[in-house]
């Protein structure tokens, strides 16, 4: 799962691959380097680690041309080293390719190759792509590329350069994105959108089998039967980007663009086509999704269980592509996914979608393959999130499934009218609640800073506060590396409780006012074995709660309160990350959009 990058067109080519680099480092970052035609000869400038590895090494050696493709790279096959880092050349170094997927059978491939008196340089699958195209090329680049791609099993979006083709690059995809961009100095083609932003007025996400061909001057697509097909660009979206004053690192940034998130909402709230597929679909409602997504999920499951006393399911978007989850025309699946091309989230989707559900999406990219997907769209508006922890969207996500489930009870007459306004007048309210959170930011600092030597980290509540405590414990352990999970509170005595101990902190969300005894009796399970405990409470609970440590989120029904306490979760995880000199960022072994299954 990687990005990758390529450009042709009247100027220099190095940097216009550089910045588009920059923009996709959140798709890996384990290694990056670039391939350029010279005029001459394709050469290739690679390096393990940050962008500014290859920076550096491009300074030195540097490369000079206007046609080139690049690559950043989250490791599959191979540990991120020089030689494993991509563009890969193919033996005679006729031609050079970029990668983004991972190939089922590259074994195959590669004993085959390697039969016919191939040497590998590296230990990734995708070298053998390089390789193959060469030894199928027979005086047309065209057909060399689409014959590789029809041996080719697994996913892949690929960029190739041609040693015999100076001013042209080649494209091609199945199952990884791939959009090509429309410029006045040229075209592109990337993983995604942001990372020819600058470069492209128009765009046009290429369909699975395709192949494009690009020149400086002109476009050309063909199917994977070899015919030529029309190119319907898209005007490039203007990004709703919400900050612009960026804080030292954008975690901290995104964070504070929530009360301006939550003030936007969704793009357009389908209330009418809603009601429609609710009453349609009668009960049957399922949740999928990955890490944050997949929370977001759960926040809405145990809303509809509180609010309308109905049970939806919530599958983790890999479970159902293995388990028999049970899925058919009656069921509404609402895929949940900050990028859109998160690559469990997509296959999930087309399963279910193969099988006869309606397929709605909660997404934050209008663009994306999910979003082309879906029969329906909720697109949240937090602008672009650039930091791998999900932060923003999650609670944009969470924003716009709590609109679903108002909604959803007032079709089924599970609320009454005055009910459903108090309820709408609190989503009101939730901008200047999350601010006033935002402003008492500084109050983690001193906190983070004992937190920073945990043993481990583990987050409980019950009920709303439990789904939100599942994102906490996330949160944590991706951005600090401190361990961490989640329980429901009264299962820490089933087992858990074992591992409470000096050093140990339990981070309680105690945020209804109905379970204060009870969160009062976890604080004393925690606390009497000698561990610390954080507790996040509403104003009006707090000064029932005997913590040492109390955080307190303003009051709000207790449906609303996962969107409050997360925030608090949020800035915790990151100050803690930065108490323990972690890159909040680009935490290690982790990439923002997991474009593999
Ligand atoms: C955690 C995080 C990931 C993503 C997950 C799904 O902070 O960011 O767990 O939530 O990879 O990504 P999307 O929402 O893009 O499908």
């Amino acid at each position: 799962m990687c990005g990758i990058v390529g450009y042709v067109g009247r100027g220099e080519v190095v940097p216009v691959l550089l910045e588009g680099l920059r923009s996709l480092e959140y798709r890996g970052y384990d290694s990056s380097g670039i391939a350029v035609h010279t005029g001459e000869a394709l050469r290739v400038v690679k390096k393990a680690g940050r962008i500014a590895n290859l920076e550096r090494a491009l300074n030195a050696h540097p490369l000079s041309g206007r046609c080139g493709i690049g690559h950043t790279r989250w490791a599959t096959h191979g540990v991120a080293t020089d030689l494993n880092a991509h563009p890969f050349l193919s033996q005679s170094g006729t031609f050079a390719v970029v990668h983004n997927g991972i190939l089922t059978n590259y074994r195959a491939l590669a004993s085959d190759l390697v039969s016919q008196g191939v040497t590998f340089s590296s230990d990734t699958d995708s070298e053998a792509i390089a390789h193959l195209i060469e030894r199928l090329y027979e005086g047309d680049v065209l057909s060399a590329i689409r014959s590789a791609a029809e041996r080719l099993e697994g996913s892949y979006a690929l960029a190739v350069l041609s040693l015999y083709e100076p001013n042209v690059i080649y494209g091609v995809r199945k199952d990884s994105p791939l959009v090509i961009g429309r410029g006045k100095e040229g075209f592109s083609l990337c993983s995604d959108i942001s990372g020819i932003f600058d470069i492209c007025d128009a765009y046009c996400p290429l369909g699975n089998g395709e192949i494009v061909r690009l020149r400086s001057e002109g476009a050309e697509r063909y199917d994977a039967e070899g015919r030529e097909r029309p190119i319907s660009y898209l005007t490039r979206e203007t990004e709703d980007c919400l900050g612009g004053q960026y804080a030292e690192d954008r975690m901290l940034s995104e964070i504070r663009e929530i009360p301006r998130a939550l003030s936007l909402g969704s793009e357009h709230f389908p209330r009418g086509a809603l009601r429609r597929l609710l009453v349609g679909t009668g009960e049957d409602v399922l949740l999928l999704g990955c890490g944050s997504a997949y929370h977001a999920g759960l926040v809405f499951r145990a809303a509809m269980r509180e609010l309308c006393g109905v049970e939806v399911r919530a599958e983790i978007a890999s479970e159902l592509l293995t388990a028999r989850v049970p899925v058919d025309e009656r069921t509404l699946v609402i895929a949940l996914s900050q990028s859109g091309e998160t690559a469990d989230t997509l296959r999930a989707a087309e399963r279910a979608k193969e099988r006869g559900a309606h397929l709605l999406s909660v997404c934050n990219v209008r663009a994306s393959s999910l979003v082309r997907l879906s029969d329906d769209a909720l697109v949240t508006r937090c602008g672009r999130e650039c930091a791998v922890a999900a932060t923003k969207s999650y609670v944009a996500q969470v924003q716009a499934l709590l609109q679903i489930c108002l909604e959803y009870a007032d079709i089924m007459g599970k609320i009454t009218a005055e009910k459903l306004d108090v309820f709408r007048r609190e989503l009101d309210a939730l901008p200047a609640k999350a601010a006033h959170l935002i402003g008492e930011e500084g109050r983690m600092a001193a906190l983070a800073s004992r937190v920073k030597g945990a043993k481990a980290v583990f987050y409980l509540g019950r009920g709303l506060d439990y789904a939100a405590a599942r994102e906490g414990s996330l949160k944590l352990k991706e951005v600090s590396y401190l361990f961490s999970e989640a329980y429901p509170s009264g299962e820490l005595k089933h087992g858990t409780l074992a591992l409470m101990e000096h050093g140990v902190y339990g981070v309680l969300v105690a945020t209804d006012p109905a379970l204060t005894e009870k969160n009062a009796a976890t604080i004393a399970e925690i606390t009497c074995r000698g561990a610390s405990a954080v507790v996040i409470a509403s104003e009006s609970v707090a000064p029932h709660l005997p913590a040492e440590c109390l955080l307190t989120v303003p009051d709000a029904p207790p449906l609303f309160s996962p969107i409050l306490s997360s925030i608090v979760m949020q800035q915790l995880a990151y100050f803690v990350a930065k108490a323990r000199g972690c890159d909040p960022d680009r935490p290690r072994n982790l990439a923002k959009s997991v474009t593999v299954e």
